[in-house]
């Protein structure tokens, strides 16, 4: 055998025995690497004269792809050995039954909150946002209840022991009314917000809360009188309890921050001892139940939001958004609303794929 063949005969035994890549690499450069077998070869041809060359050149070429060939050979294989034990690794057994995803619910909190803003926006009213750790003048003062008003003890709340910009303590917003304030004084006039959010009073029973949720009602504009209150209230209240018999009362009523202030009641009739909303509260078998309170913007809340009250005049109203739901959809125990039971979740929720409840909202529609 010459020793080209013996070369390849070698290599080439070696190289299919090769055990991996690694092994692979280390022969490359043993045989074709700088210093190796066949590249010393390689170098004995500018030694030989020209005849020699002519047979052994070819020789040596030759020799030289077949150890190429080989290793990019034996490449192959070793590369898809190593796939398929890492594709038998990774195995997926896709046959097994996944396991179960635990879904949530939208708690009617929410539910309710997001169909009161789908239907005030119908009627033209955006959503505005204050922060629940409130100023004191925001709360009380500009809201017509300065420092030692008497209706400040119907909002006994947390207080902070930081001092706030304005003036007394920070605390724990005792309603939303303050957005009222805040939105005058960032956008000016005409307005038309609702205003969502949680509300903190210190009170606990079976009907109290110490958080609990309301929505404020704001429209300021010119010439608005208690007409445009009133309807707002009944289309709004027929559009929410998706019931066209709703109707309701307003009751002159005692707020600081609205004058008059009126609440407003609306008609149920008992019905196997369950009060069921619609027709009016004075027909036998039926009732009134409070609601909400509301009125016209007092002139000096308009003034501390800023405005002219001579140029501006508005509404407002507010509602517990909490009772809203019990409302609608049938709870009766408030504070099952912020235990944080799966189980209550489970039964009272609403499902986060669900179309909204409301499909129409409100308006002329065919
Ligand atoms: N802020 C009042 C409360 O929490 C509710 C309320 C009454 C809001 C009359 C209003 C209103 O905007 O006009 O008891």
């Amino acid at each position: 055998m010459s020793e080209t063949q013996t070369i390849e005969h070698d290599a080439k035994a070696r190289i299919a025995a090769a055990a991996d890549l690694a092994a692979l690499e280390a022969l490359r450069v043993e045989f074709l690497g700088k210093q190796g077998s066949v590249s010393a070869l390689m170098k004995t041809l500018g030694k030989m004269s020209p005849e020699e060359r002519q047979t052994k050149g070819p020789e040596i070429q030759a020799l030289r792809q077949a150890v190429t060939d080989a290793l990019a050979a034996r490449k192959d294989v070793l590369e898809a050995e190593a796939l398929e034990a890492k594709l038998a690794a990774e195995t997926l057994d896709l046959t097994l039954p996944a396991p179960a995803a635990t879904r949530g619910s939208v708690h009617p909190v929410s539910q309710v909150m997001d169909e009161l803003a789908e239907i005030f926006a119908d009627l033209g009213f955006a959503v505005a946002t204050g922060p629940e750790i409130e100023d004191d003048w925001y709360n009380f003062t500009a809201l017509n209840m300065p420092e030692s008003h008497p209706a400040r003890a119907m909002h006994d709340t947390f207080y902070f022991p930081d001092t706030a910009p304005k003036g007394g303590k920070m605390l724990l917003r005792t309603h939303t009314s303050p957005v009222q304030i805040r939105t005058m004084l960032a956008e000016g006039a005409p307005l038309r917000i609702i205003a969502p959010g949680r509300v903190y009073r210190s009170d606990s029973d079976a009907t109290h809360t110490p958080m609990f949720h309301q929505i404020e009602g704001l429209v300021i504009d010119k010439g608005i009188h208690l007409g445009h209150l009133k309807w707002t209230l009944e289309t709004f209240l027929k559009a929410f309890f998706e019931n066209e018999d709703i109707v309701i009362r307003l009751r002159p009523s005692y707020f600081p921050f609205t004058e008059p202030s009126v609440e407003a009641d609306v008609g149920f009739e008992l019905v196997d001892g369950k009060r069921v909303l619609g027709g009016s509260g004075d027909a036998p078998g039926h009732g009134w139940m409070e609601l909400l309170g509301s009125g016209m913007v007092n002139r000096r809340v308009i003034e501390m939001g800023g405005l002219d009250p001579d140029e501006w005049q508005g509404f407002a109203f507010g509602i517990g958004v909490d009772r809203l739901a019990m409302l609608k959809y049938g709870m009766d125990d408030l504070r099952a609303f912020f235990d944080g039971d799966a189980r209550w979740l489970q039964h009272y929720g609403f499902s986060a794929l669900a179309q909204p409840t409301l499909s129409a909202g409100v308006g002329e529609r065919a």
